[in-house]
């Protein structure tokens, strides 16, 4: 069988579908190379002596492990000379990055979480990257990117993706029509069509949320998990499974494989944070392609592609996955 690589995909996206411009084709083939140096980094472990913490701390007061601070510096390197691009924005860096003179400017905003599942990097279980890409506003060319010429709702995206480096590397991406997987093929360097037209099963009875936080959660989502461990002969008449990885790029695919519902809801713990996840970086990116797979994501009450957001590191509750599962969670948040 003949293989389709990521290059060729992206090539018939631009001539027969019209779905990227050849600026967003080179952008995406530059964040693939970018994840495939985050993988070989990350395949090297110990070895290459990748694991462990910095003294440093980024903008969401997380102490930084050195794969979180390396995999940001591959990602902004492999981006800032293409052309393609006006401005970057990651997790890791307290504000936007702006594309240095020398190099020439493009119209598009890449964000990023540089390296999502810090936690589980020294323990040698999957983590990934997750990416965004928007359209600069048309008033911003020719003055320099600010802020808030980030601050879009995520149905504007143009693409979004995530890499997950697990016991195979893959690319699972959306341009708009529909969510495809690659594989890395590490002999070849190569990113691989392996999963086309990812679909998310409508129903489900998996979720995936941390327990541990349940004192902190509002009475919907605290109703709702109570019902799903009631089981069989509950109000929801049937028997749930659980699974947590803690890196949300690893849950997440689980879902867009086997379907599932994951959630790491607003709450209310004495710091006042809502919600763990940052809108920018995780929510958007993951709930454009949820959605492109046949799924749903909310943050209880709006959907989370039409939240107008108001920082770059806003943070925000996530529910998202197999459609009926969410609307069911949403149809909680309605009766409270
Ligand atoms: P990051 O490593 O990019 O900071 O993101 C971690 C996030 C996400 O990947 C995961 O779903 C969640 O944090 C896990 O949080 P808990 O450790 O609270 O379960
Ligand atoms: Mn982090
Ligand atoms: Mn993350
Ligand atoms: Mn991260």
């Amino acid at each position: 069988m003949k293989r389709k690589t990521l290059t060729q995909y992206l090539v018939e996206q631009q001539r027969m579908e019209q779905a990227v411009s050849a600026e967003v084709r080179l952008l995406i083939e530059t964040v693939a190379r970018a994840c495939k140096a985050i993988a070989h980094a990350v395949g090297k472990g110990a070895l290459g002596g990748v694991l462990g913490s910095l003294d440093s701390e980024n903008v969401q007061g997380e102490v930084q492990k050195k794969l979180d601070v390396l995999s940001n510096e591959i990602l902004l390197e492999a981006n800032e000379w293409g052309g393609h691009l006006a401005a970057m924005a990651s997790e890791e860096m307290e504000t936007l990055h702006r594309i240095p003179n020398r190099y020439p400017k493009g119209e598009y905003l890449l964000l990023f979480d540089p390296l999502d599942g810090s936690s589980n990097i020294d323990v040698n279980v999957s983590i990934g990257t997750i990416f965004s890409v928007l359209q600069a506003p048309a008033d911003a060319a020719g003055r320099d990117i600010e802020e808030s010429d980030f601050l879009q709702p995520g149905n504007k995206q143009v693409a979004a993706g995530y890499a997950v480096y697990g016991p195979q590397s893959m690319l699972v991406l959306t341009v708009g029509t529909g969510v495809v997987g690659f594989t890395l093929d590490r002999e070849m360097g190569t990113w691989v069509l392996t999963h086309e037209d990812m679909t998310i099963p409508e129903e489900t009875s998996e979720f995936a949320i941390n327990m541990s936080n349940m004192r902190h959660w509002e009475e919907p989502v605290k109703l709702y998990i109570n019902d799903c461990l009631a089981g069989s002969t509950g109000p929801l008449g049937k028997d749930y499974n659980m699974r947590w990885i803690a890196s949300m790029v690893a849950d997440v695919h689980r879902i867009m494989t086997r379907g599932g519902i994951f959630m790491y809801p607003r709450d209310a713990r004495p710091s006042g944070r809502k919600g763990k996840l940052r809108l920018m970086y995780e929510a958007n990116p993951m709930s454009f392609l949820v959605e492109q797979a046949g799924g749903a994501a909310t943050d209880g009450d709006t959907r989370i592609l039409d939240i107008n957001p108001e920082g770059l590191h806003q943070r925000v509750g996530v529910i998202l996955g197999s459609k009926n599962e969410v609307e069911r969670v949403g149809r909680y948040h309605l009766e409270d």
